[in-house]
């Protein structure tokens, strides 16, 4: 074999080596610079990101606010029980028709209650949650002059008494210092929510009476009475 032929081989054998290098380095090594984008399809173009400014408006924002009145397709919300708990011009006694009072919508209730409202009204809602244990815990210490109202208890009589419309309503609004719910929780949820404050309220307040009568000699055993 001749020798330049041979040097030839060589020489393409190194130079084959080093393109897999350049990858390699890049794999392991960081860098500032943007990557080298062949095909731009449309991910570089000129356009307004959310948040952004935009001389071009009046107040000088990118992202448009909907125009006065604006109800989007299927937000109606027309429905008064459903959507406000109100029917016949007073708070509902009643469930909606979307919402029919069932075990599982309970359990659903339960589920969303010790997401949403637990940490402060507590376990069986007697207002003592994590949330109003910490806070105490500070305004006894005085940190920061911290200030704090006690989530309610919810087996006082006057909101034991309240009809589901009025609960379902301090869930979405909220009341005085409690915030509302409306964003964070979907309608249907929340009327799970008031049948479980309703379970819990009963369940806190419950007489012998509430008690199947074929279990009611099984407490009085367990009772020793
Ligand atoms: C961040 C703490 C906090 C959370 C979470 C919270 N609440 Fe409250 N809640 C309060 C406070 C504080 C009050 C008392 C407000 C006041 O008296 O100013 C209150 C009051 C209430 C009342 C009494 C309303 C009345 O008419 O007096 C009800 C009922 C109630 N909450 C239900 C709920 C339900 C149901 C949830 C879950 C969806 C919830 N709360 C979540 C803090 C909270």
């Amino acid at each position: 074999m001749p020798k330049a032929f041979k040097n030839g081989i060589l020489i393409l054998i190194v130079a084959a080596m080093i393109p897999p290098t350049i990858v390699a380095r890049a794999r392991a090594v960081r860098s500032a610079k943007t990557r080298i984008h062949f095909v731009q399809d449309m991910d570089n173009q000129p356009k307004f990101r959310a948040q952004h400014a935009n001389p071009l408006f009046a107040d000088g924002r990118a992202m448009r606010p909907p125009v006065a009145g604006t109800v989007a397709r299927g937000q109606l919300d027309t429905d008064e029980h459903f959507h406000g708990g109100i029917a016949n011009g007073a708070w509902a006694t009643t469930f909606p028709a979307q919402t029919p009072l069932t075990l599982n919508l309970v359990k659903r209730g339960r589920e969303r209650f010790n997401i949403f409202c637990r940490p402060c009204h507590g376990a069986a809602g007697h207002g003592d949650g994590m949330i109003n244990k910490r806070a105490m815990e500070l305004v006894n210490l005085a940190v920061n002059g911290t200030t704090w109202v006690q989530p309610k208890s919810l087996h006082e009589s006057q909101i034991r008494e309240q009809p589901v419309g009025q609960v379902f309503n301090t869930i979405t609004n909220g009341v005085r210092n409690m915030a509302g719910y409306q964003s964070q929780i979907p309608v249907a949820d929340r009327w799970a929510i008031v049948a479980f404050v309703k379970a819990l309220q009963r369940s806190q307040n419950a007489r012998v009476q509430d008690v199947p009568i074929d279990e009611r000699q099984s407490l009085r055993r367990r009772q020793g009475g």
